[in-house]
């Protein structure tokens, strides 16, 4: 089965077996098939943070599993979501019922289920920010288990489903701990320049979405013409004392301080700079509005991407001596 259907980037590539799953129950009768159990697995929902390199010489698992249901405890919401809605569709479901705390992540690609894997984030939230519990399957053992947010482990697009457990779990529901007073998250200065250019003063969390929604629309492509995945690469986190050397050659260099006193810079930027913004490459290339996003021009191969995002490694590497690290899943 080709696998272009379920990957944001569009790469043709094949699976030698496919399965989608509806409910936690069809998950355990797969794996009492002793063919599953012999075979090297991938699970997806929206395919949107994997590029394929080659074709998948075992199963992949598209994760379907549906229902939203939420209980409003005083002024909190503990929403649950099947690990299969697709995640801007759940952030629909929550600004339509004034459930407040997913709107700055409004329009991220991919699924309800993908987001604690790297804790997903835009805008000034990051998914732990709301994060309660999450319950998921246990390969080895065939049992449902659930993981407190302390159990998660998660950093910057991380968390212990990437790490050490990586490969053991697959998620199949999360529970969100969100206000049901509206509580407004614009110190993120791009949303509040937007929300001023609309003239608004005392946003809604729907004025909020939309405005990210739009500030989304106008940096990044969208995958349902232009294959891609998001960011390919992380923003790197770097010491205090790389940086002093990085800001006197280049005193403009885009940084952030981080939680635990390090500077992140802005991987955008750094690529940028090294020329790479809008360039095409064969069939691949950099967004022409968000340099640190690569692209499927159409025909493009995973290999060739891959390819392409090597020569930014190491030209961002000679020119700031900083080694950029591939956010999206390579297989
Ligand atoms: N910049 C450039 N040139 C570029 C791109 C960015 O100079 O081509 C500079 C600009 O100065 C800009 C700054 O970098 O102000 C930051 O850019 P942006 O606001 O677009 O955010 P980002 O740091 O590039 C991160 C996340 C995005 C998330 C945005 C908004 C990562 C790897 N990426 O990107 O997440 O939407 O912040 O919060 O952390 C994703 O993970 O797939 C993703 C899209």
């Amino acid at each position: 089965i080709s696998l272009k259907p379920y990957n944001s980037f569009r790469i043709d590539a094949k699976a030698k077996f496919f399965a989608e799953i509806f409910s936690e129950d069809e998950l355990r009768s797969l794996f009492q098939d002793e063919l599953v159990k012999t075979q090297k697995l991938l699970v997806i929902g929206g395919g949107s943070n994997v590029l394929f390199t080659h074709d998948y010489d075992g199963l992949v698992i598209k994760i379907s599993i549906k229902g939203i249901q939420s209980e409003v405890i005083d002024d909190k919401v503990m929403v649950t979501a099947g690990a299969g809605e697709v995640w801007n569709d759940f952030v629909n479901y929550c600004v339509e019922h004034r459930f407040a705390g997913v709107e700055n992540l409004s329009l991220i690609p991919g699924t309800v289920g993908a987001s604690p894997i790297q804790n997903i984030g835009a805008y000034g939230v990051e998914l732990k920010d709301v994060f309660e519990s999450c319950t998921a399957f246990e390969i080895k053992t065939g049992e449902i288990k659930t993981f407190t947010y302390h159990d998660c482990h998660f950093g910057y697009r991380e968390s212990v489903f990437k790490g050490i457990l990586k490969g053991q779990y697959i998620i199949t529901s999360v529970t969100f701990r969100l206000s049901a007073v509206p509580k407004i998250n614009t110190s993120y200065g791009a949303i509040e320049t937007e929300l001023q250019s609309r003239g608004i003063v005392q946003p809604t969390i729907a004025d909020v979405s939309a405005a990210v929604s739009h500030i989304r629309v106008s940096k990044l492509p969208d995958p349902s013409t232009i294959g891609n995945a998001g960011s390919f690469f992380k923003n790197p986190v770097i010491e205090k004392h790389e940086f002093a050397d990085i800001v006197a050659k280049h005193p403009d260099v885009v940084h952030y301080p981080t939680a635990d006193d390090k500077i992140k810079l802005a991987a955008g930027w750094l690529i940028e700079q090294c020329g790479w913004k809008g360039k095409v490459v064969g069939q691949t290339g950099t967004w022409k509005n968000q340099a640190l996003v690569l692209v499927n021009h159409g025909q493009a191969t995973g290999a060739e991407v891959y390819h392409f995002s090597e020569q930014i490694i190491d030209s961002v590497k000679s020119t700031f001596g900083v080694t950029l690290e591939r956010e999206v899943n390579i297989l």
